[in-house]
């Protein structure tokens, strides 16, 4: 999906640039060109970003450690 007009980035672009180690507007923008123009894409960057470090968070201590087998 198209995010940047100006810059015609994609999602998967962004996506990219984020997991490279963007973690702001401004380093998306010098990454890949999306959000440097108009700006009016600066939400979706945003939105984008914040989906991506939810999506990679490291699992809290709370998760379940090791294999787990429902018959042992
Ligand atoms: S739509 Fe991304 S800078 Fe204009």
């Amino acid at each position: 999906m198209l995010v940047c007009q100006c810059s015609g980035v994609s999602d998967r672009t962004i996506r990219r640039v984020v997991r490279g180690g963007a973690s702001t507007v401004g380093q998306v923008a010098r990454g890949c060109g999306a959000g440097a123009y108009c700006g009016g894409c600066t939400s979706a960057i945003r939105e984008l970003i914040q989906s991506d470090v939810a999506e990679n968070r490291p699992e809290t201590s709370s998760s379940v450690s090791g294999p787990v087998n429902p018959s042992a």
